[in-house]
């Protein structure tokens, strides 16, 4: 696999460009991490950078012959139609990145003419936002992927993968984590759901509305009822099975499952799947997970409206009334798994039927990544639910 790395204007400079904003790593230093990643992805790097318009169209030109292009526009990202047509034009999977995040800065940064045409877009997370775009291309040529448009806003989409051999699949609905923020993106669940996927699970890996980009407690758990009631749209055109979808969400995304089952859902939800989730809002606010998280995505402290905190945690909306599994990793520092083995307890004794694993010497990603043992038990306590 061949993917092209091209960056626009400025990023020449980076290093001693505002360093507070974009770090100091050099463009070099960045070509030379990229193409380790490259290595370590099994695939081949080029890179590239201008700061004119017509030689990054003509670069895209001839990325015509890769498997996939990551492009950091810079400026251009926020105005430039012609960059956009490049890369529609050229139709190879293009992932669009940023050092920074855009969607915190100067209102102008916000806009992107060129995430519409591009598979996804990666964004505030440094440099390593390089390597994150390498592995989504590469999770993309693992498996076709079709990137399908669940609602009006920009983050209403979502990765559907269909499962060889015949029909219906089961359906498992995939939520990220990231403590709901926005620098946060389903690319994180993407080797999960190629694994999945290649198991007989047809997957939807969807994106959403997260804290930064239009996200908090009603709009993110509007786009996530959205997204799962939309099964129905394309239930027939790709023989999905709507009695057996299930939920998988992952840390905050663990929460935005559960709180999908208590909530009124167009599509059954068959059981939910919550890997090191948030299922108590109010005890991982005492615990100060994510920084501030919980506030930041309510709004508000528990203390200063309790009862929007009730009836966004789901502790306190049990009985969930789905089967539910509950796996969480007891090396897990990023979110306690004292958490779950107490949400767990509660939602057995109000009538839930549960099933919880706390793994040894497990942390918060190794739920979530296919190399890892702790993903095995994952999939074989997920294929139960089926
Ligand atoms: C940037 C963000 C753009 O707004 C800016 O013009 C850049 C760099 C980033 O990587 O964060 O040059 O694309």
């Amino acid at each position: 696999m061949r993917i092209v790395i091209i960056n626009g204007p400025n990023l020449n400079l980076i290093g001693t460009r505002s360093p507070e904003i974009y770090g100091t790593t050099t463009l070099d230093e960045l070509d030379a991490a990229c193409r380790g990643w490259g290595i370590e992805a099994g695939c081949e790097i080029e890179t590239y950078q201008s700061n004119h318009e017509g030689d990054i169209i003509d670069r895209l030109h001839a990325a015509r012959e890769a498997d996939g292009v990551v492009i950091n526009p810079g400026a251009f990202t926020h105005y430039s139609y012609a960059i956009r047509d490049a890369i529609d034009a050229i139709g190879i999977p293009t992932v669009e990145v940023h050092i920074s995040n855009v969607r915190d800065r100067e209102s102008w940064r916000r806009v992107s003419v060129v995430s519409e045409v591009c598979s996804t877009t990666i964004f505030g997370r440094g440099i390593v936002g390089y390597r994150d775009a390498i592995r989504h291309l590469v999770a993309r040529a693992a498996w076709p992927v079709e990137t399908v448009t669940y609602g009006p806003d920009a983050d209403n989409v979502g990765d559907l993968r269909i499962p060889r051999g015949d029909g219906p699949y089961s359906v498992a609905v995939m939520i990220h984590g990231g403590f709901w923020r926005n620098t946060a993106a389903r690319d994180l669940l993407d080797l999960a759901a190629v694994d999945l996927t290649r198991r007989g699970w047809a997957t939807w890996n969807i994106e959403f509305a997260r804290v930064g980009s239009g996200g908090g407690f009603r709009s993110t758990t509007a786009d996530i009822a959205l997204a799962i009631g939309s099964l129905g749209d394309f239930a027939e055109g790709h023989d999905l099975d709507l009695n057996h979808v299930v939920v998988i969400g992952h840390g905050s995304g663990g929460h935005l499952a559960l709180q999908a089952a208590i909530g009124m859902s167009e599509v059954p939800i068959a059981a939910v799947a919550a890997l090191a989730p948030i299922g108590d809002l109010d005890a991982a606010h005492r615990a100060g997970v994510g920084d501030g998280a919980v506030e930041a995505f309510m709004r508000r402290t528990p203390d200063q409206s309790p009862e929007r905190h009730a009836a966004a945690s789901p502790i306190m909306n049990l009985p969930i009334g789905v089967p539910l599994l509950i796996v969480h990793g007891d090396e897990d520092d990023r979110i306690p798994a004292a958490i779950s083995r107490a949400f767990a307890g509660r939602a057995a004794d109000e009538g839930d039927t549960v099933v919880y694993h706390e793994l040894e010497g497990v942390g918060h990603d190794a739920l979530i990544d296919p190399t890892m043992p702790a993903w095995e038990k994952v999939v074989d306590e997920v294929d139960r639910l089926r």
